[in-house]
Order: structure tokens, then sequence, then C-alpha cells
């Protein structure tokens, strides 16, 4: 308060003992109240002499409208304005405005009358209350009209000034909203910036600027936009690939902001789908893609695989639902290696058999033929167009044994992925990198087997060399095959999908 200051020179100047000379003072303008609060406006003089009550007369006005006034007896034309009998005794002439309203704002004088000097002091009282400024409604869903609210409240006097910015432009002119008065004496206001954001407005900065007569700068609230994109679409297909395998297949395209949960369930369980890496639409939003590969003969046609997508942008989660159609391409053998069938056996046949040396050397490579364990090169598919994630197939059939299996391997130096748990239907592996392993096997008949191992791995961004290990009980063999590392700068934006 300015306040603290004149006792200090009031004792200044009654030690001087200047003799004759009325000082008064008054603390320096402007005196700044809020409405509603309590007023000391201070005002202190010196008869530079022995005070006489009789003699003193004390007026506050502001501008020509008496306040208060002290004429051997005080007399207070603003209701509740008081000064202090002691006081005056003393020198002090401050005067007590309780709940400030904008009406006591103005020029005030403090005149005392000490016969026959009078002095007076003039300071001015500003009534203001500076505002609060908040921003609301900055969740907004792209190209779709979208209020954003510059909520301004507690100032006082009623007139503020809002202008919008984007980086620095302003956006529109500025406004002078009407502004309402509450029960407390300050007013508030709104300004609504009316939007049709694009993706873009995410990484713009807005701010909401005010200006006040009570603010030596202008308040700038900054923030963000939040972006939804309208509504991310879901694009479910079944895809039957070269290398002989199902696969459901989900496009989720135009979503934003990127965090995104896609899921695969076969019923309730959660099943261990691949992502491609997400691609960047022009307007900005994300398009990815997640494959389900169908990795062993899907025994039950009526099961449903849902597919579950959470995203900001999406009040409730999205689901679709596809069933799997027996294409019996996984089912069927395919295998160009196979060998015929035996014909049925007659008596007659046999015997002719046994007379016709070729046709046992025949008998002796079908007998060759059911032991030998033979394994398959291995074969690549890309899920998608883009080729972030693929699927490579290996196999090898014979007279396998319980204990015979298939292993992948990774031969990138450094990140060689672990041997897979052999001949488990549905085995996976721990998330090293992004890369998933199944194996089963199936009876072929004549107690020939057919073990199948799938590796999905997320498509490698340097040359990596796979290699498939069978392990059997009579030896081992190996295949390997290497894919090309993606080109720098990540996957390409894809038109369509790819249907095999
Ligand atoms: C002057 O009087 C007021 C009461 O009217 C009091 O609150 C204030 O403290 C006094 N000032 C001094 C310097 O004594």
């Amino acid at each position: 308060m300015p306040l603290a200051v004149a006792p200090g020179l009031l004792l200044l100047l009654l030690a001087s003992g200047a003799r004759g000379a009325l000082v008064v003072s008054v603390p320096t303008s402007p005196v700044r109240a809020q409405p509603g609060s309590d007023l000391l406006l201070g005002c202190h003089f010196s008869v530079g002499g022995t005070m006489d009550m009789e003699l003193l007369v004390v007026q506050w006005k502001v501008g020509d409208r008496l306040v208060a006034e002290f004429d051997s007896t005080p007399s207070y034309p603003r209701a509740g304005a008081s000064l202090s009998l002691e006081g005056l005794r003393v020198g002090n002439a401050s005067l007590l405005l309780p709940r400030v309203g904008g009406a006591d704002a103005g020029l005030y004088t403090c005149m005392v009358i000490h016969s026959p000097s009078r002095e007076s002091r003039q300071v001015e009282l500003r009534v203001e209350a500076p505002p609060r400024v908040s921003v609301s409604g900055t969740v907004v869903r792209a190209g779709k009209h979208s209020p954003v609210t510059c909520s301004v409240s507690g100032f006082y006097p009623g007139s503020v000034n809002v202008t919008w910015l984007r980086d620095k432009q302003v956006l529109g002119g500025s406004e002078t909203p009407p502004a309402q008065l509450g029960p407390d004496g300050l007013y508030s206001t709104t300004s609504t910036l009316q939007l049709v954001p694009s993706i873009s407005d995410d990484d713009a900065n807005h701010s909401c600027h005010v200006q006040h007569v009570a603010l030596g700068e202008p308040i700038q609230e900054p923030f963000r936009l939040s972006v939804l994109s309208a509504r991310p679409s879901l694009t479910l297909q079944t895809v039957v690939t070269p290398a002989g395998l199902g696969a459901l297949q989900v496009r989720v395209s135009r979503y934003y902001p990127p965090n995104i949960t896609v899921e695969w369930l076969r019923d309730r369980a959660i099943l261990h789908s691949m992502e491609s890496l997400p691609t960047r639409e022009p307007d900005g939003s994300f398009t990815l893609r997640s494959s389900y590969i169908l990795d062993r003969p899907e025994p039950d046609t009526r099961v449903a695989f849902t597919c579950h997508v959470q995203h900001p942008a999406l009040p409730t989660p999205l689901a679709q639902s596809v069933t799997w159609k027996e294409t019996d391409v996984i089912s069927q053998d395919r295998t160009p290696n196979k060998g015929p069938e035996p014909s049925p056996t007659r008596v007659w046949m046999w015997l002719w058999l046994a007379m016709v040396s070729p046709l046992v050397v025949v008998l002796l490579c079908i007998g060759y033929w059911s032991f030998r364990i033979s394994m398959s090169s291995i074969r690549v598919w890309e899920c998608w167009p883009e080729g972030s994630v693929t699927a490579l197939l290996c196999e090898a059939e014979g007279r396998l044994r319980d204990t015979d299996s298939l292993t992948w391997r990774s031969l990138r130096p450094g990140k060689e992925l672990g041997a897979g748990q052999p001949g488990e239907l549905n085995t996976l592996m721990p998330k090293l990198e992004q890369h998933h392993v199944v194996t089963w096997r199936r009876n072929l008949g004549l107690g020939r087997r057919r073990l199948t191992s799938v590796l999905t791995i997320q498509t490698p961004r340097e040359d990596d060399t796979f290699i498939c290990t069978f392990q059997g009980a009579r030896g081992m063999k190996q295949r390997h095959i290497t894919i090309p590392g993606m080109p720098a700068g990540g996957p390409l934006l894809d038109g369509d999908m790819a249907i095999f």
C-alpha cells in the first residue's frame, strides 16, 4: 500500500518543526481497488504546530461530489464512508470506503483546513479487476464445425477485447463481446472461435489474447487443438496367400491422432496379429493394416473373427466380424512332391509284381519315398503391398516323429531370433522385435506327416536371412531365404489392397 510511505513522511514533517505550514500528503496515483473490496484511501496532514480540533475541517470529494466531511462533527454523504476521529487528532485523515464499486472510481481530493491554512492533495482511485482467461472446446473433429470458447471472467470494468491467433496470425478481427455482471460485481464474457479444423491444425499454436484496462500486457492464453479424425473406417477381408495360408486383413483408414489399438479376436480370445507401419494420407491422417494369419486349419467354420479398433475419435470401440469360409486351401494337400496313392492290393497283382523286377524297383522307390524326409524351400508372402509384414512358411514331411521340430533363426548380426518351440500348435514366442511363430503338424496317411511352421515378421529394414531348421531323429535339414530390407523412409503409400 502506498499508505505505508505516508507515516514516515509524516514523522519527518513533524520532526522538522516547521511552523505555520500545513502539509497534506496522499499516496501516489493511481490507487487501484478491486470492486467489492474495502479501501483505505490515505491522507495525512501536519498543521505545523499545535492542532486545534475547533479549527479543523477535512473534506473528501470525488470530482465535485462530497464523500466525507469533518467540520466539528463528521458527515458521510457516501454511504459507509468513514474517517477516524482519533486519527484526525494525530493528522490522519484517511478515508475508509467499504465495498468499493465502479461509482467510487474517480479523482479524489483530500482537503484539510486548519484556519487560516488550507491545503489539498489529489489521488486517483481506479476500481479495476484483471480478467482470468481459459480456453475450452479444444478437442475437435476434422472437417466438422467446431466452436472453441475463450472464457474471460472476474474483470472490472466490463469491457474486454478478445483476439484469436493461430501461429501469430490474427484469425478474423478482434471483438469486444458483451459482458455480464455477476453477483460479485465482476464481469464475465466469452468469445467463440468458429472452426472447421483440418488435421494440420493439430500442430498449430493457437492462443486467445485478452486486453483489459487492468492489464499492463494483454493476457495470452495459448492452447493446442486436439484434432480427431472424422471416424476411422475398417475394411475387412479374408485372403488366401500364395503360400497357401489363410489370412484375415483389415485396413483402418484415415484416423488421427496416430495412437490406435487394433486387435483380432477369435470368440473372445485375442489373437496374435501383425500390424503394418502406419502410412500418412495426404490429409495428414493415418492408415494402417493389421493381419492375422490363419496359420493352421480352422476346424470351426462358424467361428467369427472380430477386429476391434479403439481410437480417441471413436466413442465406443469399433468391431467388425468375418467368418472364415473353408477355402480348403489350408487343409488340402498341395505339395507338389506328393507321391501316388498305392493302388488297392489284389492277390493276382502281387503275384504278377513278384515276377516283374522293374516294378520291384518302383516299389523300393515308394518305400524310400515314404521314409525319406523332404523339406520344401521357404515360401514368402508379403501381407500388404508395401510389404511391411511378411510371412515365411517352412514345411517338412515324411515319417516324422513327435520329437521332430522346425525352428527359425534370423541371421542379422546381433539380432538372432530365438528358436521357436517346435511341434506345438499356436505357440507364441515372446515379442522380440515383432514376430510370431506358429507350428503345426498334419497326418497325411501311410504314417506320413507334414510339419509346417509359419514365421510372421515385420519386414526388416536391412536384408535379413532366415533359416528354417528341421531337427529330426535321423538328421537335420535346413532351408534359408533372404528377405530384402525395406527402402529407407518406410513403406510407400499404397492405393489399394492387393488381393491375392
Ligand atoms: C489512519 O487511520 C486509519 C483508520 O481510519 C487506520 O487504519 C490507519 O492505520 C491510520 N494510519 C496511520 C499511519 O496511523
